[in-house]
């Protein structure tokens, strides 16, 4: 781990003021007489999101040379969209805790949650519509339908310990890494860049939610439950096999990891003991190392398209962006 990076906090000063209107924006669009609407939307907003989405399209907007506010709506509907997606991704998970709180299907039960889920994206959309962006618009539903094709292709998955690598990959390109780079996008289109920055800016988001992904699934097996905000072990739990597991299972010869995943997926628990034992695999095969290098790939390969821009201080900022989720612990 890299423990030389920038706090979250330090890179997002640039764009600090910003991130806050988008916060307003945020509560103000979760109005509605229906109070439900309005009840839910602030205990989302206000539960510790790390507003990332957000703070990238802000960020690159800022390093295209755009100084207007539109910015900061767009930056309001990508966070709608990715609440969306956690708000009903809880409930496909069966994960009762989000950001160190109850979900909101375990406060407010799965019925409501799917319902505000729904509100939430087509608010997203019914925002997105208030200027007449289409090009932008259309990156939006291109990078949400993807997503959704990610959640639904990950399901079609659950539970195959024989899930491949590339398989693995093409989940998490689509169940992250296309928002990050359409994210990153959409920043630039805001001053009508060249295709080619736009395309580098894409890149740039793209590979960073690839690192960000993988990273997450690492915290999965490695991280802390109280800062992550989730348990740990979950995703076998859930009868998903990540990027570590998938290298075990390829690389170990008595089938020990092997059974171990297997049961678990059955049995959808796992003792103590025997994640303990899984953990020794995962390290004596170096299959957390493998994860590891794959996202420090990811975050190096993210970095090279900004040199496309020139120097300034959104570009030290989204360079430092990549170090952060290599080392974050939440
Ligand atoms: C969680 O995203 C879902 C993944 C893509 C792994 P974040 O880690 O960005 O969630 P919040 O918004 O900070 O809680
Ligand atoms: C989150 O994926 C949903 C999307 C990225 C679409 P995960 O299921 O891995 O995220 P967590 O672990 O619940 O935050
Ligand atoms: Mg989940
Ligand atoms: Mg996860």
């Amino acid at each position: 781990m890299q423990k030389s990076s920038l706090a979250l906090s330090q890179i997002f000063e640039p764009i600090r003021a910003d991130l806050e209107k988008v916060d307003v924006e945020f509560g103000r669009h979760v109005q509605s007489q229906i109070e439900l609407i309005p009840r839910i939307g602030q205990y989302i907003r206000t539960s510790g999101g790390k507003r990332i989405r957000p703070a990238l399209l802000l960020m690159a907007s800022r390093l295209s040379g755009y100084q207007g506010d539109r910015a900061i709506l767009y930056a309001a509907v990508v966070e709608f969209i990715h609440t969306a997606t956690l708000v009903h991704d809880d409930i496909i998970d069966d994960s009762d805790l989000r950001r160190g709180r109850l979900a909101v299907h375990s406060r407010w039960g799965n019925d409501i949650t799917v319902l505000l889920g729904d509100y939430l994206y087509i608010k997203s959309m019914a925002l997105a519509l208030t200027h007449d962006e289409l090009e932008i618009i259309r990156q939006l539903c291109d990078v949400t339908l993807r997503m959704i094709e990610g959640e639904l292709y990950q399901l079609t998955k659950n539970g195959d310990a024989d899930i491949t690598e590339d398989q693995h990959f093409d989940i998490m390109r689509r169940k992250t890494a296309y928002l990050f780079g359409g994210c990153a996008q959409i920043g630039g289109m805001l001053n009508r860049v060249s295709s080619e920055h736009e395309q580098a800016l894409r890149e740039y988001g793209f590979n960073l939610g690839m690192a960000f992904q993988l990273v997450d699934d690492l915290l999965d097996f490695t991280g802390d439950a109280e800062a992550v905000g989730k348990p740990i072990g979950s995703d076998l739990r859930e009868g998903k096999v990540t990027l570590p597991l998938i290298h075990l299972l390829r690389h170990e010869t008595d089938g020990a990891g092997s059974r171990i995943v297997r049961e678990v997926i059955a049995s959808r628990a796992v003792t103590k003991e025997t994640w303990h034992e899984l953990l020794h695999l995962l390290k004596e095969h170096k299959s957390i190392d493998y994860a590891q290098r794959k996202a420090e790939d990811f975050a190096e390969t993210a970095k090279k398209p900004l040199y496309a821009f020139s120097s300034s201080a959104e570009r030290d900022a989204l360079l430092a962006l990549p170090d952060y989720v290599l080392s974050r612990d939440r």
